[in-house]
């Protein structure tokens, strides 16, 4: 289907919390690429182009190489002679401005630049970081984030963002699961979608919106052991059937922009990987925008091995379909003579460049070039109710693991009868922690840490917050233990903010082999539970850590990844019961690291060890020979999907539209798809969000397929008592899959289909796909 017609099918996720996200497939036509009228006006300016001036579209500055000594050091006069085309990490309406005035007034063609920058989470007003706002399993949530965030950046002259992520990472040792929407390919592609939306709003020519770009193209999240950069062997049918959906997703949404990845796929580097940039993004699926290489890659090629020079690494580049090089130089260094010795041919540069000029002229830069500046000293200040809003995002993307206390009493939420809080541990007062990685032109001054707003909420009615920090992030120095034992020793309640160090140990170049909590954070939380109080377990971070002793000994526990500037306010809020947790799960949480790569949509395996006996050794030796670890349970600790609420809700039985459907009629199109249903009720007395997920199963096809699948979910809101039905679709796009002749079909099944709380319950029904 060509490209143009396929903008038409988007997923319309705005109306993710009204209805059952399978039912959201809607026709809203996103930013087209392929307008004819630009494309002429592109033709001509091609043709009044140089080599030089073709080749300056497909060569981005990064910020290192402006700097005095850099190669681009004269960044002002490359841009005056027309050698550049983009730049990153140039921000301020006066800054972009006075380089775009040189591009536009004194280069010879008048071609604007197009300024990018990794805007991830926000721009000034930081939400939460990507894998927490996916724990809200609201897309339109992270819609009206991403739009914020283009607001703020776009004023400041940046029309072009870095994000999404959308790389399923299914390895939490892997630094980089901080940056994306976690494990399944349904989520991801939900969130992939809303991000775009957000950012590129209902036109690209709006001054406010940001050119999105899918990332990184494709597989890195599969890295080999969870190391950053390592690379990735897999299957077509695993690529097609996980790896790609979110990709698409987003450019079905219309993304005009993809960033090739780092590693190798199959042997391949990404940034020169053929078969992915041409033959996937091109002609399977007709994307008409532009392809940049993530940092360096282009020259990376050749520590790869698959080039031994510059010239082999920009031909080989180029030819598979990379259309920008960033920040290696190579394309403006090489290019010139590919082209003249024949070695590439002059209308691959012109097709790259003419990628690089659509999304300018999609942009409207040629039109308007600059943006208004602020007058002097008045530089553009949040707005409050974007802030308000971030709190919103991050009191949903909190996930309440635990709560348990004493005789059956929950610890959270703390009553209005506790007057004594010991607040311990390196996260606690840590602003600049909050903001994450990527965090954009975030300033640390703009965070209210749970600090200060724990002190502001209880001081006015005499209550006390007992701080003691008890130790750092990473470290083994233990001074501090006496004042935060004797801290706890005072308070009624202590709550204790652990974690980790958000631009250490999270995201690029951030890869952990082990996954417990850093330094000496165990000790001091097994010191302070010594206390005998109840303790509240906050956890920051940007990855699942393995928390198997807090899990047994710790009441409470909730993992508050890094919630961004509103992180004090949402947590207190949360702690004291103003709002209920409602955040899920979007990556499995291990017992120990080698579990890892853990993840629910696992195969069965032909010896599946369900209803073994799993302690060590097994009562019965015949059980040892069973897909199980010998020293450590298969299931997660804390499952994908899973997330408790300060009320409780209950699923009633499910009910199916028909409990047969025709695998022709379905790849034909012509049946109606099965409606399953349930009713979910607020049993508990608060009011609360619950998540309701659909999971599915098939058997008896043509090649093995996982254990459940995320195929639906749906967020709503329950008063106390009150109950609500949810209903999803299961049709042709819940039940096809790549079968064994790699063909998207629907198979003859026999099929389970689930809704429930989690990915390790609910209530469940039998339906089957006959021929
Ligand atoms: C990262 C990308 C990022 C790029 C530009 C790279 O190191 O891998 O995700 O967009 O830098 O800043």
């Amino acid at each position: 289907m060509a490209f143009r017609q396929r903008l038409f099918r988007v997923l319309l996720l705005t109306l993710a919390s009204t209805f059952p996200f399978s039912l959201l497939r809607a026709q809203v036509a996103p930013p087209p690429l392929d307008d004819p009228a630009i494309e002429q006006r592109i033709s001509q300016l091609l043709a009044q182009m140089t080599l030089e001036e073709k080749i300056a579209q497909t060569v981005h500055f990064a910020d290192s190489s402006t700097g005095p000594g850099s190669p681009h050091a004269d960044y002002k006069e490359q841009t005056i002679q027309g050698h550049v085309g983009s730049f990153e990490n140039i921000t301020g309406a006066a800054e972009t401005n006075a380089l775009q005035k040189l591009a536009v007034e004194k280069s010879r063609l008048h071609i604007p630049l197009v300024f990018a920058l990794d805007v991830i989470h926000g721009y000034r007003t930081i939400f939460p970081v990507p894998l927490a706002m996916s724990a809200t399993w609201d897309p339109s949530l992270v819609e009206r984030a991403s739009r914020i965030a283009a607001k703020e950046a776009t004023r400041e002259g940046i029309r072009w963002t870095f994000s999404p992520m959308v790389d399923i990472a299914r390895d939490a040792r892997w630094g980089r699961i901080v940056e994306g929407a976690g494990e399944d390919p349904f989520l991801g592609s939900a969130m992939a979608a809303a991000y775009v939306r957000g950012y590129q709003g209902s036109r690209l020519d709006d001054p406010q919106s940001l050119l999105a770009c899918m990332k990184h193209f494709v597989g890195y999240g599969a890295a080999e052991a969870g190391r950053e950069y390592n690379s990735v062997d897999m299957s077509d049918r695993m690529l097609r059937q996980v790896y790609l959906p979110p990709f698409h997703a987003g450019l079905e949404a219309g993304a005009g922009s993809v960033m090739s990845a780092f590693n190798a796929l199959n042997g391949v580097p990404a940034t020169s990987n053929s078969f992915t940039l041409t033959q996937i993004l091109r002609k399977e699926w007709g994307f008409q925008g532009v392809v940049i290489a993530d940092y360096g890659a282009v020259r990376e090629t050749i520590a790869h091995g698959i080039a031994t020079d510059g010239q082999t690494a920009a031909r080989k580049s180029i030819l598979a379909g990379l259309d920008v090089d960033l920040e290696s130089n190579t394309y403006s260094r090489y290019l010139p003579e590919l082209v003249r010795s024949g070695a590439v041919p002059e209308s691959v540069v012109d097709q790259a460049a003419r990628r690089m000029l659509r999304i300018k002229f999609a942009l409207g830069l040629f039109d308007h070039p600059y943006v208004p500046e602020p007058p002097a000293g008045a530089a553009p200040q949040p707005d409050p109710a974007d802030v308000e809003f971030a709190r919103t995002v991050a009191e949903r993307s909190f996930v309440l693991l635990k709560n348990s206390g004493a005789a059956g009493k929950a610890t959270l939420p703390l009553g209005p009868e506790v007057h004594s809080v010991a607040l311990i541990g390196p996260l606690a007062d840590s602003a600049v922690n909050m903001l994450g990685s990527w965090g954009a032109r975030g300033n640390p001054a703009d965070v209210v840490t749970l600090r200060t707003a724990l002190t502001s909420r209880m001081k006015p009615s005499g209550g006390q917050v007992l701080y003691a920090k008890g130790t750092e992030i990473l470290t083994a120095d233990q001074s501090g233990f006496a004042a935060a034992v004797a801290a706890a020793k005072q308070a009624e309640v202590v709550v204790v903010a652990l974690g980790e160090d958000a631009a250490w140990m999270t995201a690029e170049a951030a890869s952990r082999a082990h996954l417990d909590l850093p330094g000496n954070q165990q000790q001091l939380l097994e010191a302070v539970a010594a206390t005998g109080k109840p303790v509240v377990l906050i956890i920051f971070s940007g990855r699942p850590l393995a928390l198997p002793w807090a899990a047994d000994h710790v009441p409470a526990i909730l993992e508050a990844w890094f919630p961004g500037v509103q992180a004090g306010p949402a947590l207190v809020r949360t702690l004291f019961g103003d709002v209920s947790p409602s955040g899920k799960l979007t990556v499995s949480f291990p017992h120990s690291v080698g579990q890892e790569p853990l993840y629910y949509d696992e195969f069965n395996s032909g010896r599946p060890a369900d209803g073994v006996d799993l302690s060590h050794p097994p009562s019965n030796p015949g059980e040892k020979y069973h897909s199980r670890y010998v020293d450590e349970p298969n299931a997660p600790l804390f499952p994908f999907g899973h997330g408790l609420s300060y009320t409780k809700f209950t699923y009633s039985p499910l009910e199916l539209s028909t409990t047969r459907l025709s695998a022709s009629a379905l790849n034909q199109k012509t049946t109606p798809a099965l409606l399953v249903s349930a009713t979910v009720r607020n049993t508990g007395s608060r009011s609360g969000d619950e998540i309701a997920e659909l999971y599915i199963r098939l058997r008896g096809t043509s090649v093995a397929l996982p254990v459940k699948q995320l195929e639906g979910f749906r967020r709503i809101t329950l008063a106390p008592g009150e109950s609500k039905r949810v209903e999803f679709t299961v049709g042709r796009d819940e039940l096809a899959f790549y079968n064994i002749d790699m063909q998207n079909v629907v198979e003859p099944a026999s099929a389970t289909v689930w809704i429930g709380p989690s990915s390790t319950e609910g209530e469940s029904a039998d339906f089957v796909v006959a021929e």
